[in-house]
């Protein structure tokens, strides 16, 4: 991941987005092709997840945030969920000390509460660690549901009105994204869905509101540095217009 290389991206005129958020769908059927059980997709797309962030530090992304465990994925049989949790925390063990050498600052958002105290641990290891990085910030969305993550704002948010700290009346955009999980995180300017599927899938519901949605047909595991250059060139070719008239928008 070398500064110099996101460098030239920007002077070169790339229009890099901001923030990339990823649904990293296709693990299964990637084992699948090959006769090899789920978990064989599942950690091939660990690879994929390190090329990912590899790229996008060297694109100049500055947030980059991956769907690894949806609030409904706890329903998949109980061995690929107990495999999926030990490989989160392999993977974590693993590539802790390498993350922060990059500069990557590490965290983690979803209902942490639901998982395992050994994960836990590692998590908030990870995030304290790395935390006065300043390169990539790299988000990894587990136990995460972005219907959750509404109704837990509203809930904050009820709470506060209750205990008079807030009136209704100062409930707006702002102040009701200030109580969702990406607090401080800019919206997602792109987001990339593996594996051919044309769904949102509750991920960040609020969030994504602006966002362009790039779907691609290529499977997890397969995503590499050219899948995501694809990504980025499509981005590059949309006008964001934000309600606005193409009109408007070119005139400023
Ligand atoms: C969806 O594919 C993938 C998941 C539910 C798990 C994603 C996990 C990883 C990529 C592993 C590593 C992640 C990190 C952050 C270390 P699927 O199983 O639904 O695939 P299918 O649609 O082909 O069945």
């Amino acid at each position: 991941m070398e500064d110099s290389e996101s460098v030239a991206n920007t002077a070169a005129g790339m229009d890099v987005p901001r923030h990339i958020a990823v649904i990293m769908d296709g693990n299964g059927r990637w084992a699948k092709a090959r006769s090899l059980p789920r978990h064989a997709g599942h950690r091939a797309g660990v690879k994929a997840v390190r090329e990912t962030v590899e790229v996008a530090a060297k694109r100049g992304v500055s947030f980059l945030t991956l769907f690894a465990f949806s609030s409904e994925n706890w329903q998949r049989p109980q061995d690929e969920v107990s495999r999926l949790m030990s490989l989160f925390l392999e993977a974590l063990q693993r590539e802790v000390d390498d993350l922060h050498r990059n500069n990557v600052r590490l965290r983690f958002v979803g209902a942490r509460q639901q998982l395992r105290p050994r994960l836990l641990r590692k998590i908030g290891a990870a995030e304290e660690k790395t935390k006065e990085n300043s390169g990539l910030n790299l988000i990894i969305a587990v136990a995460y549901g972005g219907r959750w993550d509404i109704v837990n704002a509203a809930r904050q948010l009820a709470g506060k009105v209750a205990g008079k700290e807030l009136t209704v009346k100062d409930i707006d955009d702002e102040r009701f994204a200030r109580e969702l999980a990406l607090v401080g995180v800019p919206d997602p300017d792109l987001l990339i869905r593996t594996g051919g599927e044309q769904r949102i899938s509750n991920f960040l519901l609020w969030n994504l509101a602006y966002s362009e949605l790039y779907f691609c047909d290529c499977l997890w595991p397969d995503f590499c540095e050219r899948e995501f250059d694809k990504a980025l060139s499509f981005y590059g070719l949309r006008q964001r217009r934000y309600g606005h008239t193409g009109e408007q928008v070119e005139a400023v």
